[in-house]
């Protein structure tokens, strides 16, 4: 059984100690672990070529064009070899830090439910993730952070058993000063190792039963449905996994909770088949609008000659 972690903060920071720690009891039930901080490697933003989507449009293997100038297809490579993954990620202005976005938005020339459509990937390697998001403040100022991080994982073809938010840590080494977010970070390692022990189908979620608000991945947020652009509608959606449903309120309890639809978890994003849904969708867009291009071309002529001063 192979865990890696990948950790987005300070070398020996607040987030790598978690990762550690998690690790630690990953090790101490035997699995073989590895850790990566994303600050030693070169990671570059993805250039929004969309090649990717274009190759993967026409059912050819993408290759990203960054894939010899940087590490991350090195990295990639490395995940793939794994069960599992633990992500440990500082929260900056309530979200992951840029560093850990950058790495992941380049994810899409590796999208998993296109490889396995193709063929190029035979079978499923089913990966699961324990996510730490790890800041100096409460929930109230981290209120981005796990569901940021989720929204990066249904790219990566990776499924969340276990996450934790981490409070209340600003400079390095703050978290010794909470033995019981060390102590859930070793929950963590444990519950990556029951996950990967398990077969995929058998799978369930392993963090606090009753966090955050959507049943499907546990995000706390909640947004008004808007309709799809093949009409599908919900009146409320989770903005992350994309399960869809109404707010309604238990009867037993009394308070408001987010019911998902019985077809509501047709476009659930972290669901192979369901993904590719999607690209029906990037490529109806495509469509729509090279049967525009020669209105298109005109205008975009006119922007590009269109300019304005930029830095003194
Ligand atoms: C640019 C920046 C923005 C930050 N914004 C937040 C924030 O919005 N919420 C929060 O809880 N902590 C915030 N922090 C604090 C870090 O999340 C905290 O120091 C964390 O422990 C850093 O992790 P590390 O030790 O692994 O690097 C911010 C820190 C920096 C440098």
């Amino acid at each position: 059984m192979k865990i890696m972690a990948i950790v987005a903060g300070r070398r020996n920071g607040n987030s790598e100690i978690l990762a550690k720690e998690a690790l630690s009891a990953a090790r101490a039930q035997g699995a073989e672990c590895s850790l990566i901080n994303l600050f030693d490697y070169k990671i570059l933003p993805c250039t929004g070529c969309e090649g990717c989507t274009m190759s993967m449009g026409q059912g050819k293997q993408p290759v990203c064009v960054l894939k010899e100038k940087d590490d991350v297809d090195r990295i990639i490579r490395k995940m793939h070899q794994q069960d599992g993954i633990i992500v440990s990620v500082p929260t900056y202005d309530l979200m992951p830090s840029a560093l850990y976005t950058m790495f992941t938005q380049r994810f899409i020339a590796y999208e998993l439910a296109f490889l396995l459509k193709i063929g190029v990937v035979k079978k499923d390697p089913h990966l699961v993730a324990g996510v730490i998001a790890n800041g100096g403040s409460c929930h109230d100022w981290q209120g981005l952070a796990l569901e940021t991080i989720g929204a990066t994982m249904f790219t990566q073809s990776i499924r969340v058993v276990d996450q934790f938010m981490a409070i209340r840590n600003g400079l390095p080494g703050n978290v010794l000063v909470h033995p019981e977010q060390l102590e859930r970070a070793r929950k963590l390692g444990e519950n990556m190792v029951k996950a990967v022990s398990t077969p995929p189908e058998a799978r369930t979620w392993l963090g606090e039963p009753d966090m955050g608000l959507c049943p499907n991945c546990h995000s706390s947020l909640i947004a008004r449905g808007e309709p799809h652009w093949n009409g599908v509608y919900y009146p409320y959606e989770c903005p992350v996994c994309g399960a869809g449903g109404d707010l309604v309120k238990d009867e037993t309890t009394g308070k408001i909770r987010f019911a998902v639809a019985p077809d509501g978890l047709d476009f659930d994003r972290n669901q192979n088949e369901c993904r590719d849904k999607h690209l029906d969708e990037i490529v109806a867009t495509r469509r729509h609008y090279l049967s525009h291009r020669e209105e298109v071309m005109p205008a975009m002529a006119r922007y590009k000659e269109m300019t304005f001063p930029g830095l003194d």
